[in-house]
């Protein structure tokens, strides 16, 4: 789907993914288990939206890159998180798009984090393969991927459904390390079968 589709989707409403907070799963690893990685960062969280797992990060004092190829979100997500935090930022971009990534000094193993949150459901899964390889090129040697992934058996999509054994596999075949997939803890009620998971590089 283009941006200016996603932007329509965000002036429109048609929001049904957005919980208006990080995700619990995602706050509570953070804030509560110990084997979630540590700042600084940086951190770069594809299609963050209105960036609450991204000021998430920010407060527990990782430098953070929201990124996402829709203007609409990225103004309420500048609305909502940036005020006082310096150590957040916004870029406008396509994942896919590495020049535009290394012009904002996001290039190869530059980063040492990367959150996945409902944006690998949101990408056709073609382009699944894309992002593997995007996330992994990214990563610094020893740099750390978790992703909270949304596992549902429906057809069609955004959100697109997934596997737990594909979504596993799938990293594994792009070359990171898995330290932890397991079923989520502390979903929102209407996201049953989430999968969470931490790879290294
Ligand atoms: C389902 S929304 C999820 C937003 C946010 N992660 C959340 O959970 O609230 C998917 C987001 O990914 C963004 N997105 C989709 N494909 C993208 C791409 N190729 N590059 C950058 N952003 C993308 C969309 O604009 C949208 O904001």
């Amino acid at each position: 789907m283009p941006a200016s589709d996603w932007d329509q989707r965000y002036r429109q409403g048609r929001d049904g993914w957005e919980l208006g907070r990080a995700a619990p799963p995602l706050e509570s690893f953070w804030r509560h288990d110990a084997r979630s990685p540590q700042p600084p960062g940086p951190v770069l969280v594809p299609g963050c939206g209105r960036g609450h797992e991204a000021a998430l990060l920010a407060v527990l004092g990782f430098e953070v890159i929201g990124l996402d190829f829709s203007a609409e979100a990225l103004q309420r997500a500048q609305a909502l998180h940036t005020p006082d935090r310096p150590q957040l930022r916004w870029l406008q971009a396509d994942l896919f798009d590495a020049v535009a990534l290394s012009a904002a000094g996001i290039g190869s193993a530059s980063l040492q984090g990367v959150l996945e949150h409902t944006c690998f459901c949101a990408i056709d899964p073609a382009q699944r393969q894309a992002y593997c390889d995007t996330v992994v090129r990214l990563l610094a040697p020893g740099g750390w991927f978790v992703g909270l992934f949304w596992c549902h058996p429906r057809p069609g999509g955004p959100p697109w459904g997934s596997d737990a054994n594909a979504v596993a596999e799938q990293f594994a075949t792009a070359g990171l390390q898995r330290h932890v997939w397991e079923p989520a803890q502390g979903s929102a009620p209407e996201r049953t079968d989430e999968w969470l998971g931490l790879w290294r590089r």
